[in-house]
């Protein structure tokens, strides 16, 4: 069974309707891309599937191992596994990204988790994200750059374990080390951890370097087309424009 399954999803904000009937299948393990112009409503399916109170649901379900989400608030969400990644990460002055990690680690699995206990699972996941251990000491996002702000989403999505990512324009603003570092950090946390990822991106770029097992076009809120990696090919060389109806 897939571990994220959307169905005819219809959904608006402040009255205006943006989602306009998506079906969507998320199974562990795999990497779905959606792609789609500026506006088509990628953020919003994400912010949708998230629980974010600014958007209402108007149709349709959203499951996680078979159990409807569609009326659960974000954190609640969050406890059935689901994790999002946002577009433009929030800074947090006076909060370590180490201790941010292991608050929000405790909150989504109901259980204090003791500092020793938490440095070793940081300790083992920056090795495994080949990233500086100096990282975990940072003020969270305090002066950041925009790479290092994906990096550490990325940091938290292998420290949270979440069965579903969702993962918003997570290439937004990195270099090509930076891209490679996250990529790379995606791939690991796919497989080894067995996460489905629902990536959202503008550029077959990120797709150079992660393995992506579908791809979506979004289109006005609605999936005009899916298929494999050659699909995102398809849409750097020609554009949207042959896929709008
Ligand atoms: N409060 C609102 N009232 C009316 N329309 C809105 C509101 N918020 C968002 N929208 C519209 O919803 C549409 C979808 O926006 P969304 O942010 O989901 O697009 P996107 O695909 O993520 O775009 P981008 O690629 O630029 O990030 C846009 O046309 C946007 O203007
Ligand atoms: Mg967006």
């Amino acid at each position: 069974m897939p571990n994220l399954v959307v169905k005819d999803l219809h959904a608006s904000v402040d009255g205006t309707p943006i989602l306009k009937g998506i079906n969507l299948e998320v199974k562990e393990g795999e990497v779905n891309t959606i792609m789609g112009p500026n506006g088509s409503g990628k953020s919003t399916l994400a912010y949708i599937l998230m629980g974010h109170p600014k958007y209402t649901i108007d149709k349709g379900q959203i499951l996680i191992d078979g159990e409807d989400i569609a009326g659960l608030p974000a954190d609640e969400r969050a406890k059935r596994g689901l994790f999002l990644s946002f577009q433009y990460p929030q800074e947090i002055s006076g909060v370590t990204v180490s201790n941010f990690l292991r608050t929000a680690l405790s909150s989504v699995k109901n259980e204090k988790i003791s500092v020793m206990d938490f440095k070793k699972l940081m300790d083992e996941k920056l090795d495994m994200l080949k990233m500086d251990h100096a990282f975990g000491r940072r003020y969270l996002n305090e002066g950041f750059s925009g790479g290092e702000k994906k990096k550490a989403e990325i940091l938290q999505l292998a420290v949270i374990q979440p069965k579903i990512a969702i993962l918003d324009e997570t290439d937004s603003g990195t270099d090509v080390d930076a891209l490679k570092i996250i990529s790379n950090g995606i791939n690991v946390v796919a497989k080894s951890q067995k996460m489905g990822i629902l990536l959202i991106t503008h550029y077959d770029r990120i797709l150079q370097y992660i393995k992506t097992d579908h791809v979506h076009v979004l289109v006005d809120g609605k999936i005009v087309k899916s298929g494999g990696p050659e699909l995102a090919k398809q849409v750097e060389s020609e554009g949207y424009a042959p896929l709008r109806q």
